[in-house]
C-alpha cells in the first residue's frame, strides 16, 4: 500500500502513523517486531546523519527484507533532507518517502527547492510521497538542559501554508505550532518557554512552562491546507496534546529522542553491571527498552490493528 493511502485511511479513521528514526539494526528490529505484533503501519525515518551512518542503500534493502518477513508496508522516509541533492540521493537509493526541510531558508527559496524536489520525485514515481516543511521546529533530537524560546515567527502561518502546499505540490507538510525537537533534561519533563508568543518575560533558568501545542492554530491550518499534516518533535509532548493533534488532522508523528534515550540508558546500565562481551547477548535488553517506547507510541497514536 502506498503512503498516501495509508494517510488517507488514518485521517478517516482518526489515528496517526508513527515515524520512528533509526540508524542501526537493533532499532529497526525493535520497531518492526512491535509493528508486526500490533499490526500497525510504520515509517522508518533517517535524518541525513542517520542515513550517512547506516548507509542509504543498506537501509532501503533492510526495510525490504523486514517488509517481506512481516507482511507490513514499511515506508522509509528521508527525514529532514536539507538540500535538493540529499533529497535526490535518498530517492535514487530507494527511499519511499522524501522529506525536504527548507524551513531555514527564506520562504521563496524554501518553495523553489521544495518544488524542484516534488518535480523530480513525481517524474520518477508519483507514489513516493514528498513532505515539505513550513515554520521552524526548533531544537534537535537530544536532551536539552536549557529552555528553548519559541518566537511568533517560528509558528506556521495558516494562509502561507495553504499557498505553499498549492504552489509546491507537496503531499504532506511538517508544521510548527509549539512543538520542538528533543526532550528536556533534569526532571525529564518537557518544558519550553513560549516567550514572545504570549508577550511574557523569558525566565533565564526556569521555572519553565510545560510544552503546550497551539491546537487552535492547527485547526486553522487544517481548514486551509489541502495536504496531510505532520507533527515533528513528537518526543516529550503530552499524551493529551498528541491526541488533540490527531483529532485535528495530524496523520504522522515523528519520534526520535525518546527512542535514543531508552536505547542509551539501557545500554549504559547493562554495561555498567555486566562483563558480557558477546554483542547478541547485550542487545536484547536494549531492544526490549526501545520496543516499550514504540508500543506506547503506537497505542497512543491509535495505529494498532490498522493493517
Ligand atoms: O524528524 C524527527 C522528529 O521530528 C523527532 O523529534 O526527537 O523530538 O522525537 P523528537
Ligand atoms: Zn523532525
Amino acid at each position: 500500500m502506498i503512503l498516501t493511502e495509508i494517510f488517507k485511511k488514518a485521517l478517516d479513521g482518526g489515528y496517526a502513523i508513527g515515524q520512528f528514526n533509526v540508524s542501526n539494526l537493533e532499532q529497526i528490529r525493535a520497531i518492526c517486531e512491535v509493528a508486526k505484533a500490533l499490526q500497525s503501519p510504520l515509517i522508518l525515518g533517517t535524518s541525513e546523519g542517520e542515513r550517512k551512518f547506516i548507509g542509504l542503500k543498506q537501509i532501503t534493502a533492510i526495510a525490504k527484507v523486514w517488509q517481506e518477513e512481516t507482511g507490513l508496508p514499511i515506508i522509509v522516509n528521508a527525514d529532514h533532507s536539507r538540500s535538493f541533492e540529499t533529497a535526490k540521493t535518498a530517492y535514487d537509493a530507494g527511499y519511499t518517502g522524501i522529506h525536504f526541510d527548507g524551513s531555514e531558508f527564506p520562504y521563496e527559496e524554501n518553495l523553489k527547492i521544495t518544488k524542484r524536489v516534488v518535480e523530480y520525485v513525481k517524474s520518477k514515481n508519483p507514489d513516493v510521497i514528498v513532505e515539505g516543511e513550513l515554520g521552524r521546529v526548533r531544537g534537535s533530537s537530544e536532551v536539552h538542559n536549557e529552555a528553548i524560546v519559541l518566537r511568533e515567527s517560528d509558528f506556521t502561518d495558516p494562509d502561507l501554508a495553504m499557498q505553499f502546499i498549492k504552489e509546491s505540490g507537496v503531499d504532506s507538510l511538517a508544521i510548527s505550532y509549539g512543538n520542538i525537537h528533543g526532550v528536556f533534561g533534569v526532571s525529564h519533563s518537557p518544558r519550553v518557554t513560549l516567550g514572545e508568543l504570549h508577550g511574557e518575560e523569558v525566565p533565564k533558568d526556569g521555572p519553565w512552562k510545560t510544552e503546550k501545542l497551539d491546537i487552535e492554530r492547527l485547526k486553522d491550518i487544517r481548514e486551509k491546507a489541502g495536504a496531510f499534516l505532520v507533527l515533528h518533535g513528537g518526543s516529550g509532548i503530552s499524551a493529551i496534546d498528541v491526541k488533540e493533534s490527531i483529532k485535528n488532522g495530524i496523520v504522522k508523528v515523528n519520534i526520535n529522542t525518546e527512542l535514543r534515550v531508552a536505547y542509551v540508558n539501557t545500554l549504559r546500565e547493562f554495561l555498567n553491571k555486566s562483563e558480557e562481551t558477546t554483542p547478541y547477548k547485550i542487545w536484547p535488553a536494549v531492544i526490549e527498552a526501545v520496543k516499550k517506547v514504540v508500543e506506547e507510541k503506537m497505542r497512543l497514536f491509535g495505529s494498532i490493528n490498522k493493517i
